[in-house]
Formats: C-alpha cells, sequence, structure tokens
C-alpha cells in the first residue's frame, strides 16, 4: 500500500487541479490531500479564497481520484501531516520544484509538472476583466 499526499488551495476548481490529483492518485494506491484553510491562505496572501474551506474541501472529496481530506493549518506542519498520514509519496506541481525536497528523508518527493495556461488567479483576473 502506497499512499500519496499532496496540498494546496484548490480555490476555483479547475482542471488543472483535476489533472494533478489525478495523476498524483495514479502514482500510489491512495490519495490524502491537504487543503489549506481560509486563515492560512488569508495569512499568506491577504485576502480570502473565493470558495470558503468547507466547500473547497467538500469538492476535493468528492472526487473519484481523492480517499481522504484534511484541513492543512499550517505550511510548517508538512512532516506532521506526511507522518500522521503515514505517506509513502509527496506530490506537488513543479511550481513548487525543490522546495519540499527536505522531506525525502521521509518519503519520496515527486514533481509533476502543471498544466499550461489555466490557474485560479488567472480565472479570477478573466472573471473580473469580463464583468
Ligand atoms: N496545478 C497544476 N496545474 C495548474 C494549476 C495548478 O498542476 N495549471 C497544481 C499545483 O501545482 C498544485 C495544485 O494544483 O500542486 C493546487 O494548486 P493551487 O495553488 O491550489 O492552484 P493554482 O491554480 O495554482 O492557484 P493560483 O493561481 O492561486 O496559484
Amino acid at each position: 500500500m502506497k499512499r500519496v499526499i499532496t496540498f494546496g488551495t484548490y480555490d476555483v476548481f479547475h482542471a488543472g487541479h483535476l489533472r494533478l490529483l489525478e495523476r498524483a492518485r495514479s502514482e500510489g494506491d491512495g490519495l490524502v490531500v491537504g487543503v489549506s484553510t481560509d486563515a492560512l491562505n488569508f495569512a499568506k496572501k491577504g485576502r480570502n479564497p473565493i470558495y470558503p474551506e468547507h466547500e473547497r474541501k467538500a469538492i476535493v472529496a468528492a472526487l473519484r481520484c481523492v480517499d481522504d481530506v484534511f484541513d492543512e493549518q499550517s505550511l510548517e506542519l508538512k512532516r506532521e501531516y506526511i507522518l500522521h498520514y503515514d505517506a509513502q509519496l509527496l506530490v506537488m506541481g513543479d511550481d513548487w520544484s525543490g522546495r519540499f525536497d527536505e522531506f525525502s528523508d521521509i518519503c519520496e518527493v515527486l514533481y509533476l509538472p502543471r498544466t499550461p495556461s489555466i490557474s485560479t488567479t488567472a480565472l479570477i483576473e478573466k472573471i473580473q476583466s469580463d464583468a
């Protein structure tokens, strides 16, 4: 049993998110996803996500490729989350390349290429400019 773990905000859920999660799941036998809390996003970006955390988590949890979700409350707790969920593989998009290599002492670390031309930030900007 190889459990995979990944983290993200998954705000205004889009096909790039879906592809990342499907590919992460295909690297193992089960996928657990840490969905960052509204408070964590506010601390990081100075604004709340468009979708509140319970909705972002519900969408991710409903996906066929996802087995479990939890609140990612702090960026500093990744090591604890990996150990708690007994994950053997950490998958992240390659916008994070190299940033999580420090965890290679407790699990495998894999960066997958991002899906080109789509991001939550770009979607929000497009919606705002079309309005
Ligand atoms: N992701 C991806 N391809 C995209 C967008 C995101 O593979 N086109 C991946 C990210 O690399 C990350 C996960 O999806 O591993 C969650 O990304 P998140 O930061 O929540 O979404 P973004 O669309 O990147 O949001 P933003 O534009 O606010 O950075």
